[in-house]
């Protein structure tokens, strides 16, 4: 089995006091899950003080967003460069947010995921459908065309050692959680478009689900064989249920 991975996103949430509390939090029952890599991703104002607290721990450290430029008159931009200065080790790229409310397009994630990977920062890239595009029978057209966006700047090779992320936009926030089995089907749609391409590439990339994860449901959805772990939003603002999940990730791994 790949080694689980499960990330906290935490979108424009929390404060110093709340993000210190929150990291403590973590750090009480992270170092028994030795076998699971545990990564938070941080608004970009706190990951120096994210960094401080998670200093001495397993716990990686990751941004949500990222410049795909490397330097220069980029008003309001941070550059790879900057979050690996910082101690990022994963920088988010594409999640639906970014693609839907800041209009960021294919191209735009890719060169994202391009600048990630130039600073030796792993992408975790997210693809996934909305309803409409569910309901109208293209889920497989919508997140071919994303994986292939990046496959086309960056080659196959790159998702070796890269993260990928469906997350079902109608799952997102929602409490509406994909099915193991409709989250499965998607999972091995995005791998065997890989192993087309590259064999090694597909057994070895970490490929997560994301939309309304709980600790109450990690469990069967960390079962499904092409499942390797979560990108979770709501339920890692709270430690105890952020442990929870990954708790279910340490399980599944035995
Ligand atoms: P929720 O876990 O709140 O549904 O968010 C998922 C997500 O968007 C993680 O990136």
């Amino acid at each position: 089995m790949r080694r689980p991975l499960v990330a906290g996103n935490w979108k424009l949430n929390g404060s110093g006091a709340s993000i210190e509390a929150l990291v403590k939090g973590i750090l009480t029952g992270a170092s028994e899950l030795d076998d699971v890599s545990i990564v938070v991703c941080a608004p970009y104002v706190y990951i120096p003080q994210t960094a401080d607290l998670l200093k001495g721990s397993e716990v990686g450290l990751g941004a949500q967003d990222v410049s795909d430029q490397s330097e220069g008159a980029f008003t309001g931009e941070v550059s790879a460069a900057m979050l690996n200065e910082f101690g990022c080790q994963y920088v988010i790229v594409g999640h639906s947010e970014r693609r839907a409310l800041f209009g960021e397009r294919d191209e735009d994630t890719a060169g994202k995921f391009a600048a990630t990977r130039k600073q030796g920062l792993i992408p975790v890239l997210c693809v996934g459908e909305s309803l409409e595009e569910r309901e109208s029978g293209i889920t497989e057209a919508v997140v071919g065309r994303q994986l292939d966006a990046v496959i086309a700047l960056e080659g196959v090779e790159a998702l070796a050692d890269a993260v990928i992320a469906y997350e079902p936009v109608w799952a997102i926030g929602t409490g509406k959680t994909a099915s193991p089995q409709q989250a499965q089907d998607v999972h091995a749609f995005i791998r065997g478009r890989i192993a087309a391409l590259n064999g090694d590439v597909a057994e070895k990339v970490q490929i997560l689900y994301g939309g309304s994860v709980k600790g109450s449901n990690a469990a069967e959805l960390f079962a499904m064989a092409d499942i390797d772990g979560g990108l979770i939003g709501g339920a890692s603002l709270n430690a105890q249920d952020f442990l929870a999940i990954c708790q279910a990730g340490h399980n599944a791994n035995h």
